[in-house]
């Protein structure tokens, strides 16, 4: 099934830029379990867990969330690519995910104003002077020309590391207020030279990270960049997000991801009342595949993102729940039960108990919990 083409949630998808081809239209969004080692190493727990889901037959994995500096953490636990040390562990889970036939793609973040000072032991940083509530009143400084070309290279250096660890790709993390988002914001990017001001400006740190990625790893290596549509907090409108994607849309990047958690919302607008995923689509087509993510549950939620103009679906919680989701999904009428869910149902699916109380604190998951 050539890019373009309408679909169905088990048809192929080739990738138009490398000709790379995904088995079916899932992709398992990034998820933070906080197992990984506090080196930054993945733990046992941590490849379990994702070669389960590699199993179940997604069509992309995606890692956490992965920190490019070690002290942009956001939370204890989390996994890194900071480091020459990291490279085994990673180079045993992307073997493990490639013999499945799933797409690997490891999630490059930094948390910027979201790396408390108490696990990283050092001022937070971002694109301006920023804080947000649950930082004890921290406010990070702005980085200096000379260390955003710094934190481009620990991006590009990252991608590196996972690229000779033998990942298909990364994920650049633009989303959910990180720091990437924090310099496409004009709430929290109020600089004044060429990193910020208008659009161009304050996408620059994000497409430098894309030129020196592409520069350092080979042609084939995927690049996908997910996105938060909206977040009016740090000053992303959709305006804004829709010329994003056109500019990104001319940069040798092969996916879009656009981060929406309620897929059924409607643009709350008096003159558009389209889904954030049709807006989109509008834009990429035919020119970017659109991976659109956000309550999928059942096998109609996921081809409703399909038929709405996305070319890949992304789940996170379902896949949580239900490690071969993707397997059923050539029955238009499965629709697995929702949340909450035993302990024992999660540990059975993979999860390991630290992962379990993770989730003890999203709401309404575990019987237990929250
Ligand atoms: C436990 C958990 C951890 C998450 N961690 C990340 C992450 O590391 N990076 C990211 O981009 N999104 C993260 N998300 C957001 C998901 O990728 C996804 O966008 C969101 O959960 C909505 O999808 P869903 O309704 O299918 O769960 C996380 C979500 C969950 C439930």
């Amino acid at each position: 099934m050539l890019f373009g083409e309408k679909m169905n949630l088990t048809d192929a998808l080739v990738l138009p830029r490398t000709g790379k081809v995904l088995k079916n239209r899932t992709v398992l969004a990034a998820m933070t379990n906080k197992q990984s080692h506090e080196n930054g190493i993945l733990s046992e727990e941590e490849k379990k867990w994702l070669i389960r889901r590699a199993k179940g037959d997604f069509g992309i994995i995606t890692t956490a969330a992965t920190n490019v500096t070690e002290n942009g953490r956001g939370w204890v636990g989390e996994m890194g690519v900071w480091g020459d040390h990291q490279i085994p562990e990673l180079t045993n889970l992307a073997r493990e995910l490639k013999k499945t036939g799933a797409v690997s793609l490891a999630q490059l973040f930094h948390g910027g104003m979201r790396a408390p000072k108490h696990i990283n032991g050092v001022q937070p940083i971002s694109a301006s002077i920023n804080t947000e509530p649950g930082m004890n009143g921290v406010y990070t400084r702005a980085l200096s020309h000379e260390e955003i070309v710094e934190m481009v290279q620990s991006f590009a250096d990252a991608a590196v590391r996972c690229h000779k660890a033998g990942f298909d790709g990364v994920e650049l993390h633009g989303a959910h207020s990180y720091l990437i988002c924090q310099f496409l914001g004009m709430v929290t990017n109020r600089r004044e030279d060429d990193w910020g001001g208008d659009l161009e400006g304050r996408s620059r740190f994000l497409r430098e990270i894309i030129t020196s990625i592409r520069e350092q790893t080979s042609p084939d290596f995927l690049i996908v960049v997910r996105i938060s549509p909206i977040i009016e907090k740090l000053g992303i409108y959709l305006e804004d997000s829709l010329q994003l994607a056109r500019m990104l849309s001319e940069l040798e990047i092969d996916i879009l991801h656009i981060s929406c958690w309620n897929v059924f919302q409607k643009v709350d607008s008096d003159l558009d009342s389209r889904s954030l995923t049709k807006i989109f689509s509008e834009v990429t087509d035919n020119r970017l595949p659109l991976i659109s993510t956000g309550a999928v549950w059942s096998a109609k939620d996921a081809q409703y993102v399909i038929d709405e103009g996305a070319d890949l679906v992304g789940v996170a919680r379902v896949g949580i729940a239900y490690p071969d989701w993707p397997k059923y999904l050539s029955d238009i009428s499965y629709s697995p039960e929702k949340p909450p869910f035993s302990e024992r149902h999660l540990l059975e699916a993979d999860l390991s108990p630290v992962f379990v109380e993770y989730m003890r604190a999203w709401k309404g998951f575990v019987i237990d919990g929250k």
